[in-house]
């Protein structure tokens, strides 16, 4: 054994040299494993191997770049000079796989002459989730195995496959059972067998058969971009993977790289993948609590309770029936219970037939949900999840009742969107164990969950929780106890100003139309109306007092009724602004004496984001936040900020802190409300120099 870096090692089996990668956490390729792999291929030829696998130790297989790395001053060998010398080799390179082979790593597996997988393994091109494109010739080496349709699906979603799926479009040449010993036996029997039957040196980049099957076809890419538009409205790297698709179909392999590196170098010095390279690191560092010691003993979950089978409670149950958790879920009638399990029903019929699941997942994941309408069924649940109405009394009741019910040692948790969590712990014996588990509507989807952390809940509580939520897919942030915690907080300051604009003469259409410009999926008025204008409000007590009162009063109700801030087609939903509306919002002014002006839409942009990043400082200075990032978390993946502006705190810092401090207050001098008084964090941190997005409590 040869030691080549602190990361690469050089093994010998017979005529098989193994090049072995050692970097924890995921074997990244940082410039110390170039640099190995460099060594390796090297020494493993002088030293007359007579093949070369290419294996890593740990959990996974090379997960990609540093992305710690990129943006920074390069140092050691590129990635190229690696990759020709495994394709290049005068003897055959197999790359062992397992774990996640993803990013740059997949793209040096693309060079190896032949790959051999675990069977749990997974493959995917990622980059563009983070703003960028494959730059190491993976947008040119994967279509020539898969294919251009695969490979755009694959590279514009970033959609990681396993390995039936990988043998079958040919990115695997053989796949085998067991653990990382079992890989290594299987990759250094291929060898032999490669060396054996003098099997040819396949380098990827030779094959054109499949991606001539594409050459000249442009109604295949603008169907493409016409079907991910929406999705990828604003992104650059989504188009940018295109082009370089476009580029392998129609270019020979070497011009196609050409492509590659001068889009590469585009998106990975611009301000996007910059926004979302920092995403990424965010979500991570939410799940660190700085007190919660890693090694907290945690609660087994093995099964689980939900109350209530409503709009959220559903949701919340699908989640852990996707994961395979056994779930509970308690109605008060048989009535509700069997309206809500249809609604689960049939959403998985739906993600079935869409294709998103496989259609036996339908009645094993259903098999998973068992409805029942006495609580007593949660006796043995190692978690119960309320998501009742939101009533402080009803709460406050339940966890009464499920105090009594669970058993020693069970979390207590509340999806509570507003209530006061340390009221609800404080009826219980137990409030050590209760948290609160914000989900986001529709729960079954949207990533993000609020972790709510009261007074007395314990850290083997808080860590629990912060592992089942990765387990069931999602992305925490732990937030503290206070009116709307951290992510409705802020959005309510937004919905405030952007009444207030449409009363001085901005109109919904309008003030939705800068913030979807901005890169939010709706604005807060197309918001209202999918959510149903009713929601909360009550006919015999409203008081004309507001815009909503006004249009619940004239029968308007949002979406559901065709008609809201906007009148909706029946068959295609699209909206159109209703001059009755406008008329409502004109009288409504004119009786309030405010006189009605043109609103640019740089206000409506600053008047609807500044008061957001003030109260998100004035969240962080209390310390409901741990982080400034933490926020970014929380806007980014349950309100729709768009990722490659960071999220509001990172964002705040691109306007400059001053700058932003300085409208804040001129704003404050002609503007009613506490949400314009500057926040003392920002104020010291816009004269330190000092910035939200690293800010940490
Ligand atoms: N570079 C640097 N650090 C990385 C990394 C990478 N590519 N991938 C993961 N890490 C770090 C994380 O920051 C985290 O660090 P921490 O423990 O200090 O917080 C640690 O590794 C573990 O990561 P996760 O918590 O995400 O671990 P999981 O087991 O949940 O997931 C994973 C593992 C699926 C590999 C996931 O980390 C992942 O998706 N990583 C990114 C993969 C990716 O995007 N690769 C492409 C990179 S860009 C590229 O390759 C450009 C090329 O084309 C030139
Ligand atoms: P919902 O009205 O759709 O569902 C509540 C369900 O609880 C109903 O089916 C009802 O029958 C049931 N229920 C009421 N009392 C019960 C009892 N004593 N025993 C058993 N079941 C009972 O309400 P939704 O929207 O699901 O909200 C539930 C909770 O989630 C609330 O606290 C809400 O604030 C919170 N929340 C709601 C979000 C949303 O977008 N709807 C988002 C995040 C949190």
């Amino acid at each position: 054994m040869t030691v080549l870096t602190e990361s690469v090692r050089l093994e010998t089996e017979g005529d098989v040299a193994l090049i072995v990668i050692d970097n924890p956490p995921v074997n990244a390729l940082s410039w110390h494993v170039r640099q190995g792999l460099n060594d390796g291929f090297s020494q493993a030829i002088e030293n007359g191997a007579k093949a070369i696998v290419v294996i890593c130790d740990g959990r996974t297989f090379i997960a990609g770049a540093d992305i710690s790395e990129l943006g920074g001053k390069p140092k050691g060998p590129g990635l190229g000079k690696t990759q020709s010398s495994m394709e290049d080799s005068i003897v055959p390179v197999i790359a062992a796989i397992h774990g996640t082979a993803l990013g740059g790593g997949l793209e040096v597996a693309l060079c190896a002459h032949y790959r051999v997988a675990l069977d749990s393994a997974k493959f995917g091109l990622p980059e563009v989730n983070l703003g960028l494109l494959p730059g190491a010739g993976g947008t040119q080496r994967l279509p020539r195995l898969t294919g251009i349709p695969k490979a755009l699906e694959m590279m514009t979603s970033g959609r990681h496959i396993g390995t039936d799926e990988a043998l079958e479009c040919g990115l695997v040449d053989e796949v085998t059972s067991g653990d990382l010993a079992d890989l290594r036996t299987a990759a250094v029997a291929f060898a032999n067998r490669a060396i054996d039957e003098s099997m040819p040196l396949a380098r990827v980049r030779d094959r054109n058969d499949k991606v001539e099957q594409s050459r000249g076809d442009t109604e295949l890419f603008a169907n493409f971009r016409k079907s991910i538009a929406r999705k990828t409205r604003n992104f650059l790297a989504p188009e940018y993977n295109i082009q370089c698709l476009e580029a392998a179909a129609n270019l020979p392999f070497e011009e196609g790289i050409e492509v590659e590196a001068k889009l590469f170098l585009e998106v990975m010095t611009g301000p996007q993948s910059a926004a979302q390279r920092y995403q990424f690191f965010a979500q991570r560092a939410a799940n660190k609590i700085p007190d919660v010691p890693r090694d907290t003993p945690k609660v087994n979950i093995e099964s689980c309770g939900v109350l209530g089978a409503g709009t959220m409670g559903g949701g919340i149950a699908m989640n852990f029936a996707n994961v395979g958790i056994p779930v509970t879920i308690v109605e008060r009638s048989q009535e509700a219970l069997d309206k809500g399990l249809a609604v689960v029903l049939k959403n998985y019929e739906r993600s079935a037939s869409r294709g998103s699941i496989p259609p036996e997942a339908v009645a094993e994941r259903m098999g998973l949900i068992t409805g029942s309408t006495d609580k007593a069924d949660f006796a043995t649940c190692d978690i119960v999840i309320e998501a009742v109405f939101e009533d402080m009394d009803l709460k406050q009741s339940i966890f009464r009742e499920l105090d009594e019910i669970c058993k020693t040692g069970a979390i207590l948790a509340s999806n509570t969107s507003a209530l006061n969590l340390n009221e609800i712990a404080a009826v219980t014996s137990r409030p050590e164990s209760v948290i609160g588990l914000h989900f986001f509507s529709p729960a079954n989807v949207m990533k993000l969950l609020e972790i709510v952390r009261g007074d007395k809940t314990s850290d083997t509580t808080i860590a629990t929780s912060m592992a089942l939520a990765k387990r069931i897919n999602k992305i925490a942030a732990l937030v503290g106890v206070c009116r709307g915690f951290v992510g409705n907080r802020m959005l309510a300051r937004r919905g405030a100003e952007a009444e207030k604009m449409i009363l001085e003469g901005a109109t919904p259409a309008q003030v939705d139309r800068v913030l979807f410009e901005f890169g939010f999926p709706m604005g807060p008025f197309a918001m209202s109306d999918m959510a149903g204008l009713d929601i909360g409000w009550n006919e015999k007590t409203s008081s004309s007092s507001n815009i909503r009162d006004l249009l619940c009063e004239s029968g308007r109700r949002g979406q559901k009724n065709g008609r809201g801030y906007y009148t909706y087609d029946a068959e295609t939903r699209a909206s159109t602004p209703d001059p009755e509306v406008e008329q409502i919002i004109k009288d409504f002014a004119a009786a309030k004496g405010i006189e009605q002006r043109e609103v640019s839409d740089q206000e409506v942009l600053e008047r609807c984001l500044y008061p957001m990043i003030n109260e998100g400082a004035k969240i962080l200075e209390e310390g409901m936040a741990i982080r400034g990032s933490d926020v970014d978390v929380i806007w980014v993946n349950g309100y729709g900020w768009p990722a490659y502006h960071g999220g509001p705190m990172y964002w705040a810092d691109t306007v400059g802190l001053d700058e932003l401090l300085g409208k804040i207050k001129g704003y404050a001098n002609t503007l009613d409300g506490a949400h314009w008084q500057p926040s003392a964090l920002l104020e010291r941190l816009a004269s330190e120099g000092g910035q939200l997005q690293t800010f940490t409590n």
